[in-house]
């Protein structure tokens, strides 16, 4: 049987795959099993912060792999303190961390924190969770619940009750009631389209949810660990959340997800765990991958190559006004809008042609989720490659 046979015959469809066969990676390039090389705009879906096979990242996880990978949370585990300490040290907040696996479990364990925040005494007094429309939150029942697209709750019900949907930033105001103990957002939609959210509109949200006694919540899976050029967005907005959730590119590929809370007293022993949560070998690798950045952005690397790649969108965008309304989005989170009546994944497929991986966000966006240590050599190449497909539809 090939590869492809026995995961055909194997492993439940819950993908549309394409079967290319990826067998290696370094830094932005991939490489086929035929030895083809990619350009990778995708990182794993903003997953690969360090690129492919970073050797710093690789030499850490065998080093930890040689000592110790696995304990369980109920001994003392350094790398995981080391952790929770430099991302409280580069937050700038003065917070406490649980280390989860995942997006969506950070998500989840951010709900029960809000939950418990709500509880008097023992009983339910407020409970009620305002998340956006066009929101991705994940995808257990209740990330699944807390994310405000309806395509998304057509089938696995009953789903956990308490959360309604705004709008817009504006709208979650109406949506407030008594029993409103909590607002979840992410500062830019990814999955919904590459959507920014206005910085005054959410400054003026975290002002006056504080004032209200309201928790704010920041779904920083996607948007955090320097993706849109500070270590998480929330530092770019100049807010301070209540609770802060981060998964995708904090492991450089290892499984791991955070919920950082300014709340540090409120999940007491017992409340809350994870079997693998924050283990030796995901905390060493995090503590490793935010070496890494850090020292990426303080020699301006980063911003640099942030400027030059939302630079080179913007010709495309200026030069294709026939395929494209506009460049969105912020830092290494980008994106292209289609124009109305185009389809976003003819553009991807051509793309794909050409040996450039880029992804689709929302109905009608090209997304663009570049490693964070991508070289000028490997961006040259990718748009080269792309703009080859823009002239081949
Ligand atoms: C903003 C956001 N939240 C949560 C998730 C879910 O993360 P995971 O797939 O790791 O569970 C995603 C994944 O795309 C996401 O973009």
């Amino acid at each position: 049987m090939t590869p492809k046979e026995m995961d055909q015959a194997y492993v439940l469809p819950t993908y549309a795959r394409n079967y290319v066969h990826f067998v290696r990676g370094e830094n932005s390039m991939l490489f086929d099993a035929d030895g083809k090389d990619y350009v990778d705009f995708g990182s794993g879906i903003a997953v690969c912060s360090v690129g492919h096979a970073n050797p710093r990242l690789a030499e850490a996880i065998c080093d930890q792999a040689r000592k110790l990978i696995h304990t369980s949370n109920l001994y003392l585990i350094e790398p995981q303190a080391r952790l929770a300490k430099r991302l409280a040290e580069l937050s700038g907040y003065d917070v406490r961390t649980f280390f989860a696996n995942s997006g969506a479990e950070a998500n989840e364990g951010a709900i029960k924190i809000a939950r418990r925040y709500g509880e008097v005494d023992g009983e339910v007094k407020r409970y009620k969770i305002i998340t956006l429309e066009h929101s991705f939150h994940g995808r257990t029942i209740t990330a699944l619940k807390a994310t405000g697209q309806e395509a998304m709750h057509t089938y696995f019900g009953p789903f956990p009750d308490g959360f309604v949907y705004a709008r817009d930033i504006d709208h979650i105001y109406n949506l407030i009631d008594d029993h409103t103990v909590a607002v979840m957002i992410e500062l830019v939609q990814g999955e919904g389209g590459v959507q920014p959210m206005d910085r005054d509109a959410v400054q003026k949200l975290a002002k006056e949810l504080k004032k209200r006694d309201i928790l704010l919540i920041v779904d920083e899976v996607q948007t955090g660990i320097y993706r849109t050029g500070e270590v998480l967005a929330s530092n770019l907005y100049e807010i301070t959340p209540d609770i802060v959730t981060l998964a995708k590119g904090l492991g450089g590929g290892v499984p791991i997800g955070a919920i950082m809370t300014t709340h540090k007293e409120i999940l007491k022993a017992g409340d809350h765990g994870s079997t693998f949560g924050g283990n030796f070998l995901s905390t060493r690798a995090g503590l490793e991958v935010l070496d890494i950045l850090e020292t990426h952005k303080e020699s301006g690397e980063l911003d640099h190559m942030m400027l030059l790649f939302e630079e080179r969108l913007r010709q495309i965008a200026a030069k294709h006004t026939d395929l494209f309304e506009k460049e969105v989005g912020v830092g290494f989170m980008r994106g292209l809008r289609v124009k109305e009546g185009l389809n976003a994944s003819d553009i991807i497929d051509a793309a794909f042609k050409e040996r450039v991986v880029v992804l689709k966000a929302g109905k009608n966006t090209v997304r663009f989720l570049p490693v964070l240590t991508i070289t000028k050599k490997e961006m040259t190449l990718g748009f080269e490659r792309f703009e080859a497909a823009l002239a081949s539809l």
